[in-house]
């Protein structure tokens, strides 16, 4: 089982003298006001939570987007600051975006045409030619960013996601020294829904200046080859999943993402968590019923109108349940002010609203809806004390709130309800799948997990347990750092 411990042994060992650097859009520490107090809050993306760890282990540079209102005030000169606060193990180098460079690349073309382009989610991508040129400065900025780091230094750069479609490419032009490797976070969609993106050619040629792609799953590499296929002029070895094109290689690969399961588990019981069980019990009033969470970004992504429906039919359908089951939907907003994201966040607190009015009693309330930046502790004791925990997402490239409900079930009680069209699926497979569309499915899936017998319910949650533990944060960044060590050839 690879561990904090043995990840940083691989790379003390192997990387030598190369800086190694990571590069998102998101950075993993946000300072912000509290009142006229500094806040340092950790954001609620899985790309911070799954990097942090590597990080962690590897001691080395992150650069990425200051966004909070407080971020400027913590740095220093080069705008850095040494992260996590309260005990550094690396360096966070801050980029700051002007507002037209954020609306564009950000909000525009990053989360307007990108994101609702590989999630299947049918929200219609939208494609501006002015977000397209933003982005492609913004890619300029960090490639100019990371030059001024490395020089031309044979060092290792990690790009994370889709905001940075185009920055490999860049970097190999200003120095063809580098080893570049790129985590594409959210599914790749097949080409025939791709090219309607008007330069898919432009993304696909810049993601081939990598040395290493990697995605979640074997499906989303095929789709990608697929894309190269029928996008550019290149030669695919199929065997090997390596891209050739113009001389250079591309090597494709799945490496599924997890968590930090040990830190999740030991949190889980610590005296923190315990005493905000004790507070969440007592105020919403839970002694004594079946508990059923989702924990989510707000994103029109996660399926939380089509987990609502399932949850409406089951009062519905089985009303002898009502006064019993309470489910808790703890939603972090997200992405306000891009398209679409007003929306769901109306229509979830309309649906929330209607449920309660249907089914409601003077003293049951069968949701309840915590929306806001909810306190990691109070997230670990809902996680805990959960029976089931509902993941409907309509698409994800993998999802680590399935995996973070494991770790966190350290009584090895509970069920997981997934969706099949999550990454993790693929994995864990002892969970009760469902299609959240399938809305008489999914209330006879909620129905099952209620009443599983205690016996199956441990089997399962032992075996997913265990799941976890082998794959987890560490294993993933082991894997992907060797392949990444590997190509450096020395
Ligand atoms: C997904 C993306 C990440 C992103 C996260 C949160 O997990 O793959 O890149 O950080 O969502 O979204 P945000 O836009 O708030 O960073």
């Amino acid at each position: 089982m690879w561990t904090e411990d043995s990840l940083r042994g691989l790379i003390n060992e192997r990387l030598g003298d190369h800086p190694f650097v990571v590069v998102s859009y998101r950075e993993p520490y946000v300072h912000t006001f509290e009142g006229r107090k500094i806040q340092c809050i950790s954001p609620p993306s899985g790309l911070a939570t799954a990097l942090d760890p590597l990080m962690r282990a590897s001691q080395g540079l992150w650069i990425a987007c200051g966004t909070g209102e407080a971020d400027g005030m913590v740095v220093d000169e080069e705008s850095k600051i040494g992260v996590p606060p309260q005990n550094p193990e690396y360096t966070l180098k801050r980029i700051w975006l002007s507002h037209d460079e954020e609306r564009g690349f950000y909000w525009g073309f990053s989360n307007e045409a990108l994101w609702p382009l590989c999630h299947i989610a049918f929200a219609s991508p939208v494609f501006n030619e002015g977000d397209w040129n933003i982005y492609k400065a913004v890619n300029r900025l960090f490639a100019d960013a990371v030059m001024a780091e490395v020089g031309s230094q044979k060092a290792l750069v990690f790009i994370q996601d889709y905001h940075f479609a185009l920055l490999p490419r860049l970097l190999k032009q200003l120095n063809p020294e580098l080893i570049v490797a790129q985590f594409w976070h959210i599914p790749w969609p097949n080409h025939e829904v791709f090219r309607i993106c008007p330069w898919h050619e432009e993304i696909v040629d810049g993601l081939l200046g990598n040395d290493l792609l990697g995605f979640h799953i074997q499906y989303h590499c095929f789709n990608f080859l697929e894309t190269v296929d029928r996008s550019l002029e290149s030669r695919i070895d199929r065997e090997n999943s390596v891209v050739v094109r113009g001389g250079e290689r591309t090597l494709v690969k799945p490496f599924p993402i997890s968590v930090d399961t040990e830190l999740l588990s030991k949190n889980a019981e610590s005296p923190e968590v315990e005493e905000e069980i004790e507070r969440v019990v007592d105020e919403y009033d839970l002694e004594g019923k079946c508990i059923g969470i989702g924990v989510d970004r707000i994103d029109y992504t996660k399926g939380i109108p089509e987990r609502l429906k399932a949850l409406d039919r089951l009062w519905e359908k089985y009303p002898e349940e009502k006064e019993k089951v309470v489910f808790v939907q703890l939603g972090a907003p997200s992405r306000m002010r891009s398209g679409g994201y007003w929306g769901i966040n109306d229509r979830i607190s309309r649906m929330v609203e209607d449920i309660n009015w249907k089914y409601g009693t003077r003293t049951w309330k069968p949701i309840i809806y915590l929306r806001g930046n909810n306190s990691p502790t109070m997230l670990a004791a809902f996680r805990h004390i959960a029976h089931f925990c509902i993941v409907s997402s309509l698409h994800d490239g993998m999802n680590l709130v399935a995996k973070e409900y494991i770790s966190s079930k350290t009584d090895e009680d509970g069920v997981l309800i997934l969706s099949e069209f999550t990454g993790a699926a693929k994995e864990l497979r002892d969970a009760l799948e469902i299609n959240p569309y399938d809305t008489g499915d999914f209330t006879q899936k909620i129905v099952t997990a209620i009443h599983m017998d205690p016996q199956e319910r441990r089997e399962r949650m032992i075996r997913l347990r265990e799941q976890v533990k082998e794959n987890n944060i560490y294993t993933w960044g082991s894997n992907i750092v060797s392949e990444i060590l590997s190509l450096k050839g020395d």
